[in-house]
């Protein structure tokens, strides 16, 4: 996994940003995979200041509250419109989200893998890392053969997220997600993490073995998987110098080529 070290979390989202725009210039029916929280935001608001043609672009969301309707402030749905999709000139067809309130959750789960196939599969996933090492939803212990389906929250997720509901119960504890072999099986994963309280599930993930405790960890066995962190969320690296030194001395046409 390419490890890129920056200063602060503007830097970091430069090198997603570059990325997103490079592939859209090259590729107009690009495939992204997309993630919510905090840690994408900057990435959304650059990407919404940029002038790019979101016109053939399809879209596939990693995850959404069960129980949760679209329309809700609360939804994924209701963040990614807010956030971005209002601000580009996607078309709604392209956009893809599980669907929180499907009253058939193993036939919508298996409809969205088709639908991520059919598509051509992604091209690009953005992804951010949970305080316990999860990618999408996709908990400690989650099977890292899974595909698109039903999880459990942890209680500490449950908490972590509660920021964006009225009232901490009302937290779903039902999610769909994508799986970990469904996020492995996109070209290129771009990994976005941030501040001190990421530090420890970055390290895990990064240096520590592969494991399903630490879902994101299998990022290890990703061909092109890069991390982009800025300094506080590496900083329980132990080879925090050398990966600053790898990238300082890449080669000048590799650095500027993502696609
Ligand atoms: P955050 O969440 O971006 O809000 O920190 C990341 C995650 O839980 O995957």
């Amino acid at each position: 996994m390419e490890v890129i070290i920056q200063p602060i979390p503007e830097a970091a989202t430069a090198i997603a940003l570059r990325a997103v725009a490079d592939l859209l210039r090259k590729k107009p029916n690009a495939v992204l995979g997309l993630a919510t929280g905090s840690t994408p935001l900057l990435l959304y608001n650059a990407l919404t200041a940029m002038d790019l043609d979101w016109s053939k672009v399809t879209t596939f969301n990693l995850d959404e509250y069960v129980g949760i309707p679209a329309a809700d402030s609360c939804s994924y749905h209701s963040f990614m419109w807010q956030n971005l999709f209002s601000k580009v000139n996607i078309r709604r067809k392209n956009v893809h989200i599980p669907d929180g309130m499907t009253n058939d959750i193993p036939g919508h789960c298996e409809q969205y893998e088709r639908r991520i196939r059919d598509a051509g599969g992604i091209d690009l996933q953005i992804l951010g890392i949970g305080r316990e090492g999860h990618i999408g939803f996709n908990e400690p212990g989650s099977s890292l053969a899974s595909r698109t389906r039903i999880k459990t929250l942890t209680e500490r997720t449950r908490k972590e997220n509660a920021r964006f509901f009225k009232a901490p119960a009302t937290v779903p504890l039902h999610v769909i997600t994508m799986g970990i072999r469904t996020i492995m099986e996109a070209r290129v994963c771009m990994l976005l993490a941030f501040g001190a309280k990421k530090s420890r599930a970055i390290a895990a993930a990064l240096e520590g073995p592969i494991t399903s405790m630490s879902p994101a960890s299998i990022l290890q066995m990703h061909p092109r998987a890069k991390a982009c962190l800025d300094t506080l969320a590496a900083s329980r690296l132990k080879h925090l110098e050398y990966y600053r030194s790898v990238y300082d001395h890449k080669p000048k046409w590799q650095k500027a080529e993502i696609f």
